[in-house]
């Protein structure tokens, strides 16, 4: 009788310890995921409010030529050397504002445009310093 009882002690001692394991094991589980997402959500946050570099006009003048095209338009900056033989309306319409402030020519002839201010919008590599 009492080695039945001492059996039974030392199983539900058993027991009981398997159970606290399990529970801290799913503890840590929670707490590393946790931390991961923690993290994901912190280096997602950075990205987005990293702000977009700035150019002054000296340094977008820096960037005029066919090979290295920089312009601004409506006081962004853009990088169009990939863009100046791809343009439909000829590289001379891109190659005119490189280096410059272009937004009077592309706002003349495309001010409005989807297809257009969409095709800059992908181009787009910081901000004019005021
Ligand atoms: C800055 C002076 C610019 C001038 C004078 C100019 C002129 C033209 C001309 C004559 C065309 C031919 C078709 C049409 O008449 O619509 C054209 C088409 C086009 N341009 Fe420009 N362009 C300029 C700048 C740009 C820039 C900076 C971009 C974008 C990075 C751009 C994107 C386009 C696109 C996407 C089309 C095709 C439009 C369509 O098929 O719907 N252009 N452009």
């Amino acid at each position: 009788m009492k080695k039945a009882i001492l059996v039974l002690i030392i199983a539900a001692a058993v027991i009981l310890l398997a159970m606290q394991w399990g529970k801290s094991r799913n503890g840590d589980d929670a707490a590393t995921t946790t931390t991961r997402s923690t993290t994901t959500a912190t280096t997602a946050s950075t990205t987005d409010t990293t702000p977009m570099p700035s150019f002054t006009l000296a340094q977008v003048a820096e960037h005029a030529t066919e090979e290295d095209c920089y312009t601004t338009i409506n006081g962004l900056v853009y990088d169009l050397t990939a863009y100046v033989h791809q343009h439909p309306g000829g590289d001379r319409n891109i190659l005119r504002i490189c280096g410059i402030d272009g937004t009077a020519a592309f706002e003349g002839k495309h001010g409005g445009e989807r297809r257009p201010e969409q095709t800059l919008a992908g181009f787009e590599i910081g901000t004019l310093a005021q």
